[in-house]
C-alpha cells in the first residue's frame, strides 16, 4: 500500500511524476502528492483524492513545470491511508519542522507514538496524524548531530519498528534523491543521464530497460548520472543492474470500458498461455522446470498448508479439494493473518505454499516465515516475479503470468492461480503414480478449457441482462458445495468490493444452521449447481431457501431443464464437469458483480478503502 516515484534527470519532472504515480495508483489513491526542489527550495503539493485530483490542483501552477536542461529532481507519493484519516494534511510528502527535509513513506512504524513522544519533549511539534512525520522528525534531529545524510539515515532508521520504503530530498541537496527500505519495496530504475526510484518495476519499465533492487536495510543515493548503495554502517556496496521485461503500456485499457472488464476478457488467454508452459502434449506429464524438488520429498510430504489471503485464500481453498482427490496428502488452507498467531503443526516433510498475486502481502509473508522457521519447505504462487514472496521462495516458485492487473479487485489473477494449483496437484499426483486414469482426463479437460472461458466470456451481455434487476438489492448469498464452495465466497466478496452490497458465502449444507433466518423476498440467494456429486444437495438446499420467498438465482449448465424450472434467473455456463467447473462459474459471478456495481454507479477499478497491495499487516 501507498506508491513511491522519484526522479532526477533533465525531462520536465510533474508529468513524470504524475505518471509513475498512476500506475502506482493501484497501492493506494486516498491522497497524493510531490515534492520537487526549485531554486533553493523544497516545495511539496498535495492533496487529498486520486492523481486526477492532483492534477487539477498543479494544472494552474507553472512554477511546478520544470525547465528541460536543467537538473529535475523530486519524488512523489499515491497513499493508502493507515494512520490518520485521508486528508490533505495527512498526504505525503511530509516535512520536517524547518521544511528542509521531504519525506515519502509507504510501510508502517509501530513505534511511532513513542518516538512522537519523546520528539515531543524536545520541543518539537507535529502537524500530521501520520506515522511517517516521525521519520521525517528524527531525520533532521538526526543531520544536525552526524556528520552526513547517509548517517542520519542510518541513525533514523535504526529507531524506527515496522517496515518502510522511503525516499528523501533535502534542501541543498538539489540534484539527489536518498532512500532506504525494509520489508516494504523499492526499485531503482537506471536511465540514460537520469535515474529514478520507483515502488515497483513495471512502473519503472515505462521510463527504463535496467533496474537495481534495494535490498532491507540499504540506503541509496540516486542522482542524475550514478547510484550509490550503503550499508546501515555507511560503508559502500555494489550492486548490478538487472535487464527488465517491458511491461507494454499499462494504462492501456484497450477500448474496454473499466479495467475490471479488460481483465475478466483476458482470461481464456491467461489460462491458455500457462497450459502451454507447463501442460505438455497427450501422454506427456505436467513439468514444472521452475521447481526444483526431490522426487521423493513429493512422494513423503506428509501435510500441506496452503497461505494465503483475500481472493489467493479462495484460490487455495480450492486447490485443497483438487489436491486431496488427486493426491494423497491431506491440505489445510489458513488465512495468513490467523496463522501468524497460529501454532504450527509442520515438520521437515511438509510443504508450505504461500499464494499471493502482489507477492508483497504483509500478513502472507509474516506467515510464510513463521511456516518456514519449523523446517517446512516453501513452494510460492505469484504473478511478480519482482516481489518479496518471489525472492523467499526462490527455489520452488511458480509464476502465474497473468500480466499486470490494475483493477484492485482480482480477476485474471484468480484465475491464473487456479490454473497453476490444479496443474500442481496434476503434477504431484503423477510423482506418486497415482489416479492415472482420472488425471489424463483431467488434462484433456483443462487442454480443452480455454476455449470454454471464451465461451463464456462472449456471454457477457446476455449476464448483464439477467443480472441487472437485481442491482437494488442489499444483501445476497451465495451457496456452493465441494470445490464450488470457494467460489461462493469469491462471488461473494467480488460483490461486496466492487458493489459494496453486503453478501456473504456458504456451503450450501450450512444455510440450514442458521444463514436462512436471514433470507426474505429481498435477499437473493445464488446457488452454483453444476451437475455431479454435489448437485442433488445444491438443488434442495435451493428449494429451501426458494420456500422462504428468496429471489432465486442458479449458476447452471447448459441445457439445465431442472434448473431452470426451479430459479428465478439462470445463469447458463457450456458443459463442464464438477472438478473443472470454478473455471467457468466464477465467470458469470465476475460479471454479476462488475454489472451490478456499474448500475449503481460505483467506482468500479478502485472501490473505496481498499488497496491492491496490502503492505501491512
Ligand atoms: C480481492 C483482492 C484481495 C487480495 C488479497 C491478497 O479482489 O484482490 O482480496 O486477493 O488482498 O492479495 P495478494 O494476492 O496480492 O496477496
Amino acid at each position: 500500500m501507498c506508491g513511491i516515484i522519484g526522479y532526477v534527470g533533465d525531462k520536465e519532472i510533474v508529468p513524470l511524476l504524475l505518471k509513475g504515480l498512476q500506475c502506482l495508483e493501484y497501492r493506494g489513491y486516498d491522497s497524493a502528492g510531490i515534492a520537487i526542489h526549485r531554486g533553493h527550495n523544497l516545495n511539496v503539493i498535495k492533496t487529498i483524492g486520486k492523481i486526477s485530483n492532483l492534477e487539477e490542483v498543479i494544472k494552474n501552477k507553472t512554477e511546478y513545470n520544470g525547465k528541460n536542461g536543467h537538473i529535475n529532481c523530486g519524488i512523489g507519493h499515491t497513499r493508502w491511508a493507515t494512520h490518520g484519516e485521508p486528508s490533505d494534511v495527512n498526504a505525503h510528502p511530509h516535512f520536517d519542522t524547518e521544511e528542509k527535509i521531504a519525506v515519502v513513506h509507504n510501510g508502517i512504524i509501530r513505534n511511532y507514538q513513542e518516538i512522537k513522544e519523546k520528539l515531543t519533549h524536545h520541543g518539537l511539534t507535529f502537524v500530521t496524524q501520520t506515522d511517517t512525520e516521525v521519520i521525517v522528525q528524527l531525520i533532521s534531529r538526526n543531520l544536525k548531530k552526524t556528520k552526513s545524510a547517509v548517517e542520519a539515515i542510518s541513525k533514523s532508521v535504526n529507531e524506527l519498528e515496522g517496515s518502510y520504503a522511503i525516499a528523501i530530498l533535502f534542501k541543498g541537496e538539489s540534484d539527489k534523491i536518498y532512500a532506504v527500505r525494509k520489508e516494504a519495496p523499492l526499485v531503482i530504475g537506471i536511465g540514460n543521464g537520469e535515474n529514478f526510484v520507483a515502488s515497483d518495476i513495471p512502473t519503472l519499465s515505462q521510463f527504463v530497460d535496467k533496474v537495481i533492487r534495494l535490498n532491507d536495510n540499504e540506503i541509496t543515493i540516486v542522482t542524475k548520472n550514478n547510484v550509490e548503495f550503503y550499508n546501515l554502517s555507511g560503508e559502500k556496496i555494489k550492486k548490478e543492474p538487472q535487464i527488465i521485461t517491458k511491461t507494454k503500456d499499462i494504462l492501456d485499457k484497450k477500448g474496454f470500458k473499466h479495467y475490471l472488464a479488460k481483465e475478466i476478457n483476458e482470461q481464456a488467454e491467461v489460462i491458455s498461455n500457462l497450459l502451454k508452459d507447463f501442460l505438455p502434449g497427450a501422454g506427456k506429464p505436467v513439468q514444472f522446470d521452475c521447481l526444483k524438488f526431490d522426487p521423493s520429498f513429493l512422494k513423503n510430504i506428509d501435510r500441506v498448508l496452503i497461505l494465503a489471503c483475500g481472493t489467493a485464500y479462495h484460490a487455495g481453498l480450492t486447490a485443497k479439494y483438487i489436491l486431496e482427490t488427486l493426491t494423497s496428502i491431506p491440505v489445510e488452507v489458513q488465512f495468513s493473518s490467523e496463522f501468524i498467531t497460529a501454532s504450527p503443526l509442520l515438520t521437515k516433510k511438509s510443504l508450505v505454499i504461500g499464494i499471493s498475486q502482489s507477492g508483497e502481502t504483509a500478513d502472507t509473508l509474516a506467515a510464510i516465515k513463521k511456516a518456514v522457521s519449523t523446517g517446512a519447505t516453501l513452494l510460492g504462487i505469484t504473478n511478480r516475479a519482482d516481489s518479496a514472496l518471489a525472492d523467499l521462495a526462490k527455489e520452488h516458485l511458480i509464476l502465474s503470468k497473468a500480466g499486470v492487473e490494475i483493477s484492485v479487485a482480482a480477476t485474471k489473477t484468480f484465475t491464473a492461480q487456479l490454473t497453476v494449483l490444479y496443474l500442481l496437484a496434476v503434477y504431484i499426483s503423477e510423482v506418486q503414480g497415482l489416479r492415472r486414469a482420472e488425471i489424463q482426463s483431467i488434462k484433456q479437460e483443462l487442454r480443452e478449457l480455454p476455449q470454454l472461458v471464451d465461451q463464456a466470456l462472449l456471454r457477457a451481455e446476455y449476464y448483464q441482462e439477467q443480472i441487472i434487476k437485481y442491482a437494488n438489492k442489499r444483501d445476497f448469498v451465495f451457496i456452493g458445495r465441494g470445490v464450488n464452495y470457494p467460489i461462493a465466497l469469491e462471488a461473494a466478496l467480488k460483490l461486496k468490493e466492487l458493489s459494496y452490497i453486503h453478501a456473504s458465502g456458504y456451503a450450501s449444507g450450512e444455510m440450514k444452521h442458521g444463514p436462512i433466518a436471514v433470507l426474505d423476498p429481498n435477499v437473493p440467494v445464488v446457488s452454483i449447481c453444476v451437475p455431479g456429486e454435489t448437485y442433488d444437495r445444491v438443488i434442495q438446499n435451493s428449494l429451501e431457501a426458494k420456500s422462504r420467498k428468496a429471489p432465486m438465482i442458479a449458476v447452471a449448465v447448459d441445457g439445465d431443464k431442472k434448473a431452470d424450472s426451479i430459479f428465478d434467473t439462470v445463469l447458463h455456463i457450456p458443459q463442464i464437469s464438477e472438478i473443472i467447473s470454478p473455471f467457468l462459474v466464477v465467470i458469470p459471478l465476475q460479471f454479476l458483480a462488475y454489472y451490478i456495481a456499474e448500475a449503481l454507479g460505483q467506482d468500479i477499478d478502485q472501490p473505496r478503502n481498499l488497496a491492491k497491495s496490502v503492505t501491512v499487516e
